[in-house]
């Protein structure tokens, strides 16, 4: 795919707010819950929120030309020592489907990442991804280079929208550690470590519910794990719902008791023949 240049500013009035909220009912559709309001949005960018949109010529009359956004805000959580610490949490990225795969939701990533390493707070961006969408995991882990230790069952409650209807909003919060070595090589577009195979546990797709309790290794010769993904699962329709909440409850018992473990999910990768997995690894952060 050919990749062009957008051109990427703050978004920072009303007009433009209104605008990130057409094009995120566009994308998410809906009745438009899954989109700020003004008010909100407003707030946040007036107080350290961080509203990136990316414009092209031939964008949509309507939104000025605007064809995706980014949006985030400070925050801070817990380590594991008890202690708080700050971090950016980044609530939404979308990029208009004419426009995708052309480099621009990794443009805005990249525009976020530079816009929260120069307020000097803290140098890491966290958010939640669906782990059923096989497209949004191979743009984090491949190409910004994020890991992940949390699963959260039903983060966000009953959503009405297109990608949710139906199922239990179930998350993988990803951490983005700005200036790490993984990091740097994820943006750089160089390769991470290749997987062993020599040590690598695969776990086969679930086909009845009963493939959903799934055990979790603790031989130590197991030092990666692939775990298997559904391929593109179109979520509007009313036929895929078994197959997908079968996938749900398969991917949360995996992720679930690996992480438990003490594993690290820090990659998607296509296995040959296999098709895409996520890829874990033993106690170390990768
Ligand atoms: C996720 C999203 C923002 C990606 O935007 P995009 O502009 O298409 O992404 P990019 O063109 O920058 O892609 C970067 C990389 O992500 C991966 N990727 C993106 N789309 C992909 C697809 N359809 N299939 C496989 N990999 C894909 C590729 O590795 C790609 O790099 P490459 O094109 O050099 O191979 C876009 O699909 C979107 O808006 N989705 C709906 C909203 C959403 O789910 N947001 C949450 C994101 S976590």
């Amino acid at each position: 795919m050919s990749k062009i240049l957008t051109d990427i500013r703050p978004v920072l009035d009303h007009t433009s707010c209104e605008h990130v909220q057409l094009l995120g009912k566009w994308v998410w559709g809906g009745t438009g819950e899954a989109v700020a309001p003004t008010p909100l949005l407003i707030t946040l960018i007036k107080n350290g929120g961080v509203l990136l949109a990316a414009y092209l010529p031939d964008g949509p009359y309507e939104l000025d030309g605007m064809v995706g956004f980014v949006f985030g805000f400070p925050a801070h959580e817990k380590d594991t020592d008890g202690q708080t610490v700050a971090k950016h949490c980044s609530h939404q990225l979308a990029v208009l489907p004419k426009f995708r795969r052309k480099g621009l939701g990794l443009q805005l990533k990249l525009a976020q990442r530079d816009a929260v390493i120069s307020q000097g707070m803290t140098d890491r961006i966290t958010w939640t991804f669906d782990p059923l969408q096989r497209v949004n995991a191979i743009f984090n882990f491949e190409s910004l280079g994020v890991t992940s230790q949390t699963y959260i069952n039903n983060a966000y409650g009953n959503l009405d929208d297109d990608l949710n209807i139906g199922l239990t909003t179930d998350r993988v919060q990803v951490d983005w550690d700005l200036t790490s070595p993984r990091v740097l090589r994820a943006i750089a577009k160089q390769k991470q470590d290749t997987i062993s195979h020599k040590n690598l546990y695969i776990l086969s797709e679930p086909k009845t519910d009963k493939d959903c309790n799934v055990h979790i290794p603790t031989d130590e010769k197991y030092v990666t794990l692939a775990v298997p993904l559904p391929n593109k699962i179109d979520n509007r329709a009313k036929s895929e719902q078994a197959n997908l909440s079968l996938w749900r409850q398969f991917l949360g018992s995996a992720l679930r008791s690996a992480f438990d473990k003490g594993y690290t999910l820090s990659g998607c990768q296509e296995l040959p023949n296999i098709g895409h997995h996520y890829i874990l690894i033993a106690d170390s952060k990768p």
